[in-house]
């Protein structure tokens, strides 16, 4: 392994994968990225002069870019974060999602293929799991269950990664990882979007009734498990990633509110998500084995983010100031002015 092609890393955990990737081994990290509303090259800025990095701005679905990145820097690793992410946004518009996360899945497969990789390595999600009930939690060989565009976008790339292995044998693992927080995660997910709201005294928009459980890990714990998976993963495995234990989201965004000292008037409960997966909830054990352990708790995860939030606010207020007041409009006003009716 000495040139890896990291598919989404100006996202979110893609960007904190470069870095990690880059401190921690001598090889070349090739970010391919569309930079769709939620690349950024501001998340790669300080790794920008490393000789080992380079920057490719291509989309995923498009297989001529695809492999002539390969052979300009002959790609032997595949790690693909690129993808369509927020669940909110799949229920308004599914189309990119379909896309990117199944046919673009397919593109990178074949120059996979093409290339002879030593490994392709597909980051996915438990949402393909669905809703997990109380008691319950997902192994790596319990059926899936997506209940969302979204989710069923990610199952669908998941199960032609599984059949690359099965048909043609190609070297391949996958990794579904819990709710991750920390550095450069665009707002409109829940912790950044409720931080940055109270920090600009605006209300925080819960859905539904706030016993939502997820598993909020800290993105660099989840970044040094795919490592793990790369080099000691099993080929042809899954593997889940998170802590193993969940909040309900009113803890979530009252450990936002303390760590802030921001009032709890600032919730504002709104209509729920349609179809919204109230558990997830993983069985870390596999991982494990390989010998990896998650090194913050979720408390710990979301307060060291919201941390972040306060200490960077060059990178987000641009981006709140931006196109995203269009999507929040979208998603929240309706909702906003109709709970502050009732
Ligand atoms: P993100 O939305 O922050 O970033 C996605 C990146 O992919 C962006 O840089 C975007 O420009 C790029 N991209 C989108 N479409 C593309 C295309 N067609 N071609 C090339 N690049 C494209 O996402 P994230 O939260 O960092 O998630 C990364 C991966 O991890 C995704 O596959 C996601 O499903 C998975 N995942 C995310 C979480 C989470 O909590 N955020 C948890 C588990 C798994
Ligand atoms: O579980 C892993 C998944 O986590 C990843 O695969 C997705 O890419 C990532 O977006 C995330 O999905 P969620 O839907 O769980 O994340 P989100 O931050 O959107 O929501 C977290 C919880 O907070 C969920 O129960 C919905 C709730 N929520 C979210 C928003 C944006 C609210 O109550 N209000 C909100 O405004």
């Amino acid at each position: 392994m000495k040139n890896l092609l990291v598919t989404g890393g100006a996202g979110f955990i893609g960007a904190n994968f470069v870095h990690y990737m880059l401190a921690q081994h001598d090889y070349r990290v090739v970010v391919f990225d569309k930079l769709t509303y939620a690349g950024n090259l501001n998340n790669l800025k300080d790794i920008a002069n490393d000789p080992r990095y380079a920057f490719v701005h291509g989309d995923i679905c498009d297989a001529g870019a695809v492999t002539k990145a390969m052979q300009d820097y002959q790609i032997d690793t595949i790690v693909n974060f690129a993808a369509e992410t927020h669940v909110d946004r799949s229920i308004l518009n599914p189309d990119a999602f379909i896309q990117t996360d199944v046919y673009g899945t397919y593109v990178l497969l074949e120059a996979a293929r093409q290339f002879d990789v030593e490994r392709y390595h597909q980051v996915s999600t438990d949402e393909v799991y669905g809703h997990i009930a109380e008691g319950k939690r997902s192994r790596e060989s319990d059926p899936v269950a997506p209940r969302s565009p979204y989710a069923a976008s990610k199952t669908s790339g998941d199960l032609l990664v599984k059949a690359y292995f099965v048909t043609y044998g190609l070297p391949v693992t996958i990794s579904r990882g819990s709710n991750n927080v920390g550095p450069y995660q665009y707002p409109e997910k829940v912790v950044p979007l409720f931080a940055t709201n109270a920090m600009e005294g605006k209300p925080l928009p819960l859905y539904g009734d706030g016993r939502q459980m997820r598993d909020y890990q800290y993105v660099l714990d989840h970044c040094e498990a795919i490592d793990l998976v790369l080099h000691r993963g099993g080929v042809g495995e899954i593997y889940n990633i998170g802590t193993g234990t969940e909040l309900e989201n009113i803890a979530m965004v009252r450990i936002i509110l303390e760590t802030l000292h921001k009032p709890e008037s600032l919730i504002q409960p709104v209509a729920d998500r349609p179809g919204h997966d109230r558990r997830y909830a993983l069985d870390i054990s596999k991982v494990k084995a390989l010998g990896w352990m998650p090194q913050y708790t979720p408390p710990e995860a979301i307060r060291k983010t919201v941390q972040w939030y306060m200490e960077n606010e060059w990178w987000w207020r641009p981006i709140k100031a931006g196109d995203f007041r269009a999507y929040y409009e979208r998603q929240y006003g309706e909702r906003l002015r109709a709970s502050q009716k009732s």
